[in-house]
């Protein structure tokens, strides 16, 4: 995770690289850095642990320190505790050499050792230390050449001993005005900024770039990049010079506003009608009377289609739970065998038969153990279909095909509208595969799309009604665990409504399907033990009702988010849903399950926006 940041131009570089980092915060902020280099090419940092505000204090906003050229980090601890000592900028004796690191340096501790045996002394716990030593070592050594031959050449040399995966961005003191960038793994963004800030800017995600830059150059694993006031030039692994076109970059992206809400997560959930609705029009058409989906500008056009026989979903926690989700919404409409794996449990399973397609869903495209999947999917010769919200992302260049979700920048740490836009995707997808293989008689593929097209204004009134969930997040406010249960595919319901629980309210919340109580899990429960029972598919209300009757009989206080049709004969509290295709009402379901997880959030005086210990953007495995 983490987020870097560099800057040289014309400009002074603090400000700018403060509000850089500012805008990459929810990649990391258990620490912030700054390294500034003056026009003799002496470099300044500054540290602070915590938000990026105490730095932003300490620096004045970035205007106290002085120079046009530097880089800046937020952090995500991975080596090392959260403290002063461990945040970046890390520097070489002298601050000959600084930099900044997102990612992990997997043989960090031989590097140490070695280091350490040839006298030098580390200042803190990190792996990123070793890097900016060892590239100490490299720059010494070729002494005598060309600036920025030899500072390539360095960068190459230390590249070629580190294992794992980063993003560093350099500054030499011999080298004012110019900022050094390499990156394998973790991604790396580079654009012209123009007017009073003429110069280059690179960063871990282009939000950091938008309103400076116009168009950004994503350097390809082992490049190197070297900034100056000028020019950017890019150089192979192998320190040939290359060369890259720009992509246009969005302007607004990254200017996110709370705008009149009290946090990015409430504002993030009412903008769910508008994420689903964008997502799902450009791929509906009308043709005369009836609606009908095609998916080719997604690379699925009906050969595509016909030729899956089985659909994988892969992805990590939210994203993993729309899978499950997708997985029975394929099934049933589909009649394809589906499979839902997390993508950090992907390298352990055999690669999936011939004929499958896999999806990867991530809103970042970023999180290191669902490229990891993909990757190695795709070098097992399996067709990929990345379902992403960031169409720079590294997922999008990599699969084969992409199909992006248009829910606009997440900034709260907790997904809503991401997830909001990827279970409407897979739904949409599950219609498609099912027209395709013949699968749904007359009228209904018309009637599923318009079921769709409906969601958006479902969302919107249901979103009006948080206030039995602002009570019941106050009631179970001192509850030492909540238990969410649900069966097919409510139980993936289930598990997103816990999930959203104890990452924003910290409160211990688990899910089961339903089923599973009785094995095991009934032991836990108390008297006014909260249990949240999801049901929205009127076959499984029955059974749903047994379920709840065993936890309420141990004394539970269960409260049901219900379904058109599935509250008959429900003892106690009933959160009903509004009227929609059964197969995507846990979509719906979704949204009193975040309000609990907002308002309990809120009732705790937690910050909802950035929950302690997690980043927006996981990119570590
Ligand atoms: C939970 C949440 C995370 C992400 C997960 C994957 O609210 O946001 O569980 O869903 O880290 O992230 P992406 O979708 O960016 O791959």
């Amino acid at each position: 995770m983490c987020g870097i940041v560099g800057y040289a131009g014309a400009a002074q570089a603090g400000p700018l690289l403060l509000e850089g980092l500012a805008r990459l915060e929810y990649r990391g902020y258990d620490a912030a850095g700054v390294a500034v280099q003056g026009d003799a090419g002496q470099i300044a940092i500054v540290r602070e642990a915590g938000r990026l505000e105490n730095l932003a204090k300490k620096t004045d906003c970035g205007l106290l320190l002085d120079g046009c050229c530097g880089i800046g980090h937020t952090r995500w601890a991975t080596h090392g505790a959260p403290d002063k000592r461990n945040a970046h900028p890390h520097a070489s004796p002298g601050n000959r050499v600084a930099i900044v690191h997102n990612g992990i340096i997997a043989n960090h501790r031989a590097l140490r050792a070695e280091l350490e045996a040839e006298g030098c002394v580390f200042l803190s716990e990190t792996d990123t230390e070793a890097a900016v030593l060892l590239l100490d070592r490299c720059y010494a050594r070729l002494a005598g050449k060309p600036p920025r031959a030899r500072a390539v050449q360095a960068l190459m040399e230390m590249a070629a001993r580190l294992e794992g995966s980063y993003a560093i961005c350099a500054l030499f003191a011999d080298q004012p005005g110019a900022v050094y960038a390499v990156r394998r793994g973790s991604p790396l963004a580079a654009g012209r900024c123009s007017g009073a800030q003429a110069g280059y800017m690179i960063a871990s995600d282009v939000h950091a770039l938008a309103g400076y830059a116009e168009a950004a150059v994503f350097l390809a694993d082992g490049e190197i990049a070297v900034m100056t006031r000028d020019a950017l030039r890019l150089y192979d692994a192998a320190g040939k010079p290359a060369a890259r076109p720009p992509e246009p970059i969005d302007a607004d992206a990254g200017c996110a506003k709370k705008g009149g809400y009290a946090h990015f997560m409430l504002k993030e959930m009412h903008e769910q009608p508008r994420a689903v609705r964008d997502t799902l029009a450009p791929f509906i058409l009308r043709d005369g009377d009836l609606l009908h989906a095609d998916l080719s500008a997604a690379g699925l056009d009906e050969a595509a289609l016909l030729s899956v026989c089985r659909v994988l979903l892969t992805g990590c926690g939210s994203a993993f739970h729309a899978g499950l989700a997708g997985r029975a919404m394929i099934e049933r409409l589909a009649g394809i065998p589906c499979e839902a794996e997390l993508a950090s449990e992907w390298p352990s399973r055999l690669p999936p038969p011939e004929g499958t397609l896999a999806v990867v869903i991530s809103q970042s495209g970023e999180t290191a153990d669902s490229l990891a999947a993909l990757r190695l999917l795709r070098a097992q010769g399996v067709r990929t279909l990345a379902l992403v919200n960031a169409p720079h992302s590294a997922m999008a260049r990599e699969a084969d095909r992409v199909l992006l979700t248009r829910a606009g920048q997440e900034i709260a740490v907790a997904t809503t509208k991401a997830y909001a836009a990827q279970m409407a995707a897979l739904g949409l997808l599950a219609v498609r595969l099912a027209a395709a293989k013949g699968r749904l008689a007359h009228g209904r593929e018309h009637a599923l799309l318009r079921a769709l097209l409906d969601l958006p204004e479902t969302l919107k009134c249901l979103l009006g009604e948080g206030e039995s969930m602002k009570r019941i997040a106050r009631e179970i406010g001192d509850a030492q665990s909540v238990f969410f249960i649900g069966r097919g595919i409510d139980a993936a319901a289930a598990m997103e409504g816990a999930l959203k629980l104890k990452e924003v309210s910290y409160i211990h919340a688990q899910a089961y399907p339903a089923g599973e109580l009785k094995h095991g899990t009934l032991s836990l429960i108390e008297r006014g033990t909260p249990v949240i029972a999801v049901c929205t598919q009127r076959e499984q209300a029955e059974r749903m009702r047994a379920s709840m009757a065993e936890a309420a009989s141990r004394g539970a206080r269960c409260i049901l988010i219900a379904g058109e049709g599935c509250a008959e004969e429900a003892e106690g509290e009933v959160i009903r849903l509004p009227g929609t295709e059964p197969l995507f009402a846990p979509l719906l379901a979704a949204v009193p399950m975040q309000q609990l997880a907002y308002y309990a959030g809120c009732a705790r005086g937690n910050d909802v926006d950035r929950p302690r210990n997690l980043a927006k953007s996981v990119t570590v495995e």
